[in-house]
């Protein structure tokens, strides 16, 4: 964002709520549960609470801390450490380059599916109709440039009233229907199948592919590795304390809507019989059957698919906004200049991810279709690459114990022993685990 924002959080609640509508988004209810299935559901949540309250808080802390006492933007902070560390920004760049790319075009399924419940929902199979919808060359590219046209025009409006105030009516209702779809989802028959596939772990279906996973998940679900925390940060009042149970909430508000998520969606897999292996389609397969099975069902969709769009929305918002904020930062582009500009690189890039679902499903790397590809590399790798990149610079060049996140002394030595060498650790295994499987 540009510096004559400084300070922009009115209040702390601006702050949590941009911070949580960036990080809960279709992270949590769309790529959380097929990424769960993939993995083996049980073994993979614990994996990924796990990595959460370790790597992930860790990493929270200390994008939110560098920005909160260094008070600019992530570039200039990690020049502020080492004048040669300018660099680190453009790893996340690069990732959520990327990920913009194919999160628009799930956007953009959104978006259709709140169109379709509002004219009249669907009157065939739910998989035979998403299955026709996305391998269509052109109306799924129509939606998705819609999102994207929307996430631009309001970050060239500039952020702050629009979404503080939306935020605070948005989440709670999410809140709340996803609640009321959880409680129609255990009370069909079978539904214990599902919960015990999502919470019982069972660690035969663990190996190297697991972990990666569920670190990339934490980064993805996080919107951690590319700084957008160390930006949010900033824009906190300057005072003697970090507000480190703020970060705390958007941690636990982020994992509990996954789980909500997870436990909404697996009974009704296993009560209506339909593949587990759905992948990225899982979501838009299950949920329609879901409002088709209750009262109310269409309205509930429509409510339902609204909020996933603004979720949804409020999530590229930052991605989008980071990215400006980087080209402003670095190569002084101006910001009207630099969104039209990476609203257009986006535009052409979600073009092969969408098209990866239809004429180019042939197109293959590693086994995966292009979208699973770009996802597995962007999400898995180049994310928690920037994260660890952010350790050692403030780890080894700098030191984590000047940022005074806690009051007491051992609180902080650990804290920085952890940036210096628990989460570096952790993600370096991680990844040297996994490379050798990806095949
Ligand atoms: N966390 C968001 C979600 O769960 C997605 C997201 C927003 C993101 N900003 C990001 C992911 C930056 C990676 C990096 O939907």
């Amino acid at each position: 964002m540009d510096n004559e924002n400084k300070g922009a959080w009115t209040s702390k609640i601006g702050f949590v709520l941009a911070a949580a509508g960036s990080a809960v988004g279709l992270g949590n209810l769309w790529r959380f549960p097929f990424t769960a299935a993939n993995n083996g559901g049980g073994a993979f949540l614990l994996l990924y609470l796990i990595l959460v309250f370790t790597v992930g808080l860790t990493l929270l802390l200390l994008e939110t801390g560098v920005g909160f006492r260094m008070r600019v933007n992530p570039v200039d902070a990690m020049k502020k450490i080492n004048p040669h560390l300018g660099f680190i920004g453009s790893v996340g760049i690069f990732a959520v380059t990327v990920i913009f790319g194919f999160y628009s075009v799930v956007g953009g399924w959104i978006i259709h599916y709140l169109f379709l419940f509002v004219r009249h929902g669907l009157t065939e199979s739910s998989a035979t109709y998403f299955e026709n919808f996305i391998a269509q060359p052109v109306l799924p590219l129509v939606y998705t440039f819609a999102f994207l046209f929307v996430t631009a025009f309001i970050v060239y409006r500039g952020v702050q009233e629009g979404i503080e105030k939306y935020s605070k009516i948005m989440m709670p209702l999410l809140f709340l229907l996803l609640i009321a779809l959880l409680v129609r989802s255990v009370t069909l028959p079978n539904a214990m199948e599902g919960l015990k596939f999502f919470l019982m772990p069972d660690f035969s279906k663990v190996n190297a592919m697991t972990f990666l996973a569920a670190l990339g998940q934490t980064f993805f679900s996080l919107s951690l590795g590319m700084g957008i925390f160390i930006t949010y940060g900033a824009y906190l009042k300057e005072e003697e304390t970090f507000p480190i149970h703020l970060s705390m909430s958007v941690i636990c508000l982020d994992t509990l809507v996954s789980l909500l998520a997870g436990m909404m969606i697996f009974p009704a897999v296993f009560s209506f019989g339909l593949s587990i292996n759905a992948g990225p389609t899982l979501i838009f397969i299950t949920l329609p059957k879901i409002f088709a099975d209750m009262p109310f069902g269409n309205i509930a969709a429509v409510v339902f698919f609204a909020l996933l769009s603004l979720a949804a929305i409020t999530s590229s918002i930052s991605m989008l906004e980071v990215s400006i904020a980087y080209l402003n930062d670095k190569y002084k582009v101006p910001r009207s200049k630099a969104v039209v500009g990476y609203t257009l690189l986006t535009v052409i890039l979600s073009i092969p991810f969408s098209l990866s679902f239809g004429k180019w499903s042939d197109f293959k790397l590693t086994g995966r279709n292009l979208f699973d590809f770009a996802d597995m590399v962007a999400s898995n790798i180049f994310l928690p690459v920037g994260g660890l990149l952010l350790c050692i610079a403030v780890g080894w060049f700098y030191d984590a114990k000047k940022l005074r996140l806690f009051k007491s002394d051992k609180k902080n030595a650990f804290f920085a022993f952890a940036v210096k060498y628990l989460a570096p650790l952790a993600v370096i295994a991680v990844l040297i685990d996994s490379l050798g499987l990806l095949k």
